[in-house]
């Protein structure tokens, strides 16, 4: 498939399923406001249908969470004047265009997607069939738009590869080449952000310690005290990231550290290789609250601002409908349904 028939356009999303991590801001977001920047159209994403998938969430919560997540989104430098910012709900041809990927999707690809398994844990039978469907509606978030990029963190890749399967289907079964097949972007030193706690989880929202993370919601003495108490290992720092190997929690606060201030790990460790965790932790939180601290400031003043963001989310919608509409009503066509 020749990419050059395709527009350059990146499309990403975030679960605005309650409080955004420093592991989304390192693994996406932050990606997402260098891209808005770059030779493409960006289009970011509340994606609240699939915030449901897991649990349903109490319908006032649900609605302060997106409006939160924007405001974390244009805090941390989305501008909604150069990327379209919107609410999944909001542009119905997400939910359109993923019944008809229900239909190419198969049921062992679907099966086999790690975070089903983990998430549906044991008793897979109580799980939702809307958690089961989760990765053929995030094709259509992304394939609605024809994206060509997808910007997002480690733990996005199998479903990203799920995305390029069913375009192939798509485009196999009709005998068209109308889906393109989508690029993943998983790049830089915090495509996986780890526990504070411990460095063999990944840093996530739904850990019930808060000290495990820094949330994008945490002022200057919040995010120094978190990394001050994150767990390290004695012994002093490596020059080169082979010292790195098999000291996870050494290499997870290197990783934030290079990721904050836009350095290799390599530079990173030629700069504070031979130091102890008693003098690098004080820089990182330096440097962490440095970059961080404005974000959770500046959300705090949004969110004061609800109509605003709503205003936002509205021409953000009425943006993307008029590139979504024509290619639902073409995937449409495609298929054989009445126009
Ligand atoms: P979600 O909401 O779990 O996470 C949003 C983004 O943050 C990244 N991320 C991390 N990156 C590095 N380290 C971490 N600890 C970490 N935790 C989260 C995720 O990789 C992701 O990029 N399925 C998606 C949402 C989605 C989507 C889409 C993404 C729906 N439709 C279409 C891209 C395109 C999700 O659950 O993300």
């Amino acid at each position: 498939m020749s990419e050059a028939k395709f527009t350059p356009r990146v499309f990403s999303g975030i679960q605005p399923s309650g409080g955004l991590t420093l592991g989304n801001y390192l693994g996406a977001i932050k990606r997402f406001v260098q891209m808005q920047d770059e030779a493409f159209e960006t289009i970011y994403c509340m994606v609240d249908l699939h915030a449901i998938t897991a649990k349903l969430l109490d319908p006032d919560e649900l609605r302060r969470n997106t409006r939160e997540l924007a405001a974390g989104f244009i805090a941390s430098g989305i501008s909604p004047d150069k990327s379209i910012l919107i609410n999944q709900s909001q542009v119905p041809e997400h939910a359109q265009l993923a019944w008809i990927f229900n239909c190419i999707a198969r049921m062992g690809w679907m099966s086999r997607m790690t975070q089903w398994k983990d998430k549906a844990g044991k008793n897979a039978e109580a799980a939702s069939l809307g958690l089961f469907a989760y990765p053929a509606l995030m094709a259509a978030d992304i394939l609605v738009y024809h994206a060509t990029h997808v910007p997002v963190g480690e733990d996005q890749k199998q479903h990203l590869e799920l995305t390029r399967d069913i375009a192939s289907k798509f485009n196999h079964d009709y005998g068209v080449d109308f889906f393109p097949i989508t690029e993943p972007v998983i790049e830089g030193a915090a495509t996986r952000v780890m526990s504070l706690r411990d460095g063999s989880k990944k840093m996530s929202k739904s850990d019930p310690s808060d000290a495990s993370r820094i949330n994008l919601t945490d002022d200057a003495d919040a995010i120094a005290k978190k990394i001050r108490k994150a767990k390290t290992d004695p012994d002093a720092l490596p020059s080169e990231a082979d010292g790195l190997e098999n000291r996870p929690e050494a290499r997870n606060l290197v990783n934030i550290y290079a990721a904050l201030a836009d350095m290799s790990v390599e530079e990173v460790l030629r700069e504070v290789g031979g130091q102890q965790f008693g003098a690098f932790k004080p820089r990182l939180a330096e440097l962490a609250v440095e970059k961080m601290a404005p974000i959770s400031s500046e959300m705090a003043r949004l969110m004061d601002q609800p109509d605003e963001i709503d205003r936002i989310l509205a021409k953000g919608a009425a943006q993307a409908r008029e590139i979504t509409a024509p290619i639902l009503r073409q995937t449409y066509d495609i298929v054989g349904m009445l126009g």
